[in-house]
């Protein structure tokens, strides 16, 4: 018996190298392991909980699902874009909103901290719902084990609250799913502000590595990372926290701690160089199959209608079982 496993990606900004080793290398792992059955969804209609741009939501769509191509997702796992399975996906979402409260969906960290920042009159319906429908993917699948980061993990007990309270009220039909934290994964901060996360907005990008950097561009930016005056090389975050950061991604490219990853080097310049290698080896290959794949839209789209089928005929056997538990009449 395999594990069904499911998570999704929101696509929501350009994919830089922290999304890529703590989102994406978790998730290819998961996908790597046979006795998983993986399905990955690329979560547009999340992407419109927030003030968002249409053009851009289709490219980031894109970009987010031939990227997990180009980064040698298993074929056997099930890709698919959340919007092509909306029929099923809402309409369960519907269903299990009419099990949560109002209480409880308002007391979301997530919902709070967002509408605080917006102001009630700009914060959109769909961000105080968007956890039913996150609840409704994941148990649409019939989905054993979820893996989440810190800020979806809330989102994970509320679902599984409303799968048991389901059951509970109307007869089984959900699986109750486990969240999974996937192994400690490395934080990587700014290169130029490394105290702060990479990839927060607001950052003008100099200190961000975008997994579509050209070799150029990469050795650039590793050049220009903050460091200090100590010429020696020790892995110290609170006190140098320059040195520590590309220790820390060194470590995540090649597969070791960061102390690991400065035996053998003298000095930041040759750090800032083999951090560039690291990068340029490793994001080479994929830059050179997404780019393949965009080159080729048709291959690419097939792939996501495959996804879709097998994504769409999953979740209707669960939404026609919830719908009849809940009490809808059944014409067909
Ligand atoms: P975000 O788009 O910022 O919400 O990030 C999506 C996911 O990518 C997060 O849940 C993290 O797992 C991962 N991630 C983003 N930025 C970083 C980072 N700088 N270091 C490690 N993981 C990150
Ligand atoms: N809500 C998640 C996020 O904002 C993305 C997501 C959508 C998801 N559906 C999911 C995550 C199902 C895990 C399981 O990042």
């Amino acid at each position: 018996m395999t594990t069904r496993v499911f998570t999704g990606l929101k696509p929501t900004g350009q994919l830089q190298v922290g999304n890529y080793l703590g989102a994406i290398r978790p998730l290819l792992d998961l996908a790597a392991d046979p006795d998983n059955d993986v399905l990955v969804c690329v979560a547009d209609l999340h992407a419109l909980t927030v003030e968002h741009n249409p053009s851009q939501l289709r490219e980031l769509t894109l970009e987010m699902a031939a990227t997990l191509v180009a980064c040698e997702l298993n074929p056997r796992a099930t890709l698919f874009i959340q919007s092509s399975v909306a029929a099923e996906h809402t309409e369960l979402s519907y269903l299990l909103e009419s099990t949560a409260t109002y209480g409880e969906m308002s007391r979301m960290v997530q919902f709070k901290e967002k509408a605080k920042a917006q102001g009630a009159g700009s914060t959109r319906l769909s961000l105080l719902t968007y956890p039913a429908l996150m609840a409704a993917d994941i148990l649409a699948h019939q989905t054993e084990v979820v893996p989440v980061g810190d800020d979806q993990r809330q989102h994970l007990e509320l679902t599984t609250t409303l799968a048991r309270r389901f059951n509970t009220r109307y007869g089984h039909v959900f699986t109750v799913p486990q969240g999974v934290t996937p192994a400690e994964t490395a934080r990587i901060k700014d290169l130029r502000e490394p105290t702060t996360k990479m990839g927060k907005t607001g950052s003008d990008g100099a200190g961000v590595i975008f997994l579509r950097d050209n070799p150029d561009d990469i050795a650039a930016k590793v050049r220009r990372a903050v460091t200090d005056s100590d010429t020696s090389l020790h892995y110290d975050p609170s006190s140098r926290p320059g040195v520590s950061n590309l220790a820390t991604l060194l470590g995540a490219l090649t597969g070791m701690t960061p102390e690991q990853a400065l035996v053998g080097l003298t000095g930041s310049g040759q750090l800032k160089q083999a951090v560039t290698v690291a990068l340029v080896d490793t994001l080479g290959p994929i830059q050179k199959r997404y780019q393949d794949l965009r080159a080729d839209p048709g291959h690419l789209r097939d792939l996501l209608i495959a996804g879709r089928d097998f994504a769409s005929a999953s979740a209707a056997t669960t939404v026609a079982a919830a719908r009849e538990a809940i009490g809808l009449l059944d014409l067909a």
